[in-house]
């Protein structure tokens, strides 16, 4: 097995039925915040953390997000004879040149691990990331970095994790562990979205994992679980029964774009910080707050 991560997964097939009516005809990933799609945060956490192939599981959205990441030569061309060289410079570097999109077709939503099964084929026998891009987290180093830094360490899957409100662990796979370092767990157990009388902690995995390629072999057996749908979670406790399994908390502020309140908290959060709006966009908060 190859001990560099160099390769993304991004499950991006999801019907988004939370954000109907505007995942009608687009994919959820493809939502913006303040003026990047989630899809790209994910994408360039990836690349901070020196990964070079982005594989996108895409499902019946598939144009917008194949046309995102390509070459955009009559709005190149229209940005260049207009003298807009900001924003064709904005444009040209939504990827680098040496990053890699290599896009495969998940024909159903057979559920997140399905997805993740799709990818098999280009993966093969290496160790690989995943990035839910509804999960838009803030973190410095960006969190992928710090995972596959854990990763580069231990050598062995990483599941990135937070401390949730009990209430909160419906939401969520929950997993039960002992602490190995301060922010580091060896993860004992794991159970897809527990009752908060039955969860085993309140620590939550969230839309952040390296897995090894073994995990292929496990999701080739789950069946249809929680939803009807092929969990990811199930091939995660079946891969912990032949291998050690680790759960990172990652220092970083995550915002939960899969819901409407999170996505307008990252709204904020972004606008907050963004460069050209920051000022005028604090004293309108505080105008209506
Ligand atoms: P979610 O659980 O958020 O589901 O999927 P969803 O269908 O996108 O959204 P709702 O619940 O209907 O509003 C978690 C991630 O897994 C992907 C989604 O695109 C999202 O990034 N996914 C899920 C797939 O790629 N395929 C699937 O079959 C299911």
């Amino acid at each position: 097995m190859k001990t560099k991560i160099t390769k993304a997964v991004f499950p991006v097939a999801g019907l988004g039925s939370r954000f109907l009516p505007a995942t009608k005809a687009t994919a959820k990933e493809m939502l913006p915040v303040v003026d990047k799609p989630l899809i790209q945060y994910a994408v360039e956490e990836a690349v901070a953390a020196g990964i070079t192939d982005m594989v996108f599981i895409t499902g019946r959205h598939k144009r917008a997000i194949e046309d995102h990441f390509d070459k955009a030569y009559e709005l190149e061309a229209t940005l260049e004879a207009s003298g807009k060289r900001e924003l064709l410079r904005i444009v040209q570097q939504v990827v680098p040149k040496h990053v890699n999109c290599i896009y495969i077709r998940q024909a159903e939503p057979l559920g997140l691990g399905h997805a993740v099964l799709c990818a098999q084929p280009v993966i093969q026998d290496e160790p690989f990331a995943v990035l839910l891009a509804d999960d838009l987290i803030d973190g410095e180093p960006p969190v992928m970095r710090q995972m596959v830094d854990v990763f580069t360490q231990h050598q062995c899957s990483v599941l990135g994790v937070q401390d949730v409100p009990r209430a909160h662990t419906k939401q969520y796979g929950i997993v039960a562990s002992s602490p190995l370092s301060l922010n580091l767990e060896k993860v004992s157990s794991i159970v897809e979205k527990p009752h908060p009388n039955v969860a085993p902690s309140t620590l939550a995995v969230v839309g952040r994992y390296i897995l090894t390629p073994r995990i292929f072999h496990h999701l080739q057996q789950v069946q249809a679980g929680a939803g009807g749908e092929i969990q990811l979670t199930d091939g995660i406790a079946a891969l912990m029964s032949e291998e050690p399994l680790l759960a990172y908390r990652y220092r970083g502020i995550r915002y939960d774009c899969g819901s409407k309140l999170g996505y307008l908290k990252a709204q904020v959060a972004y606008g907050l910080k963004h460069e050209e709006l920051r000022d005028e966009f604090a004293a309108y908060l505080q105008m209506v707050s």
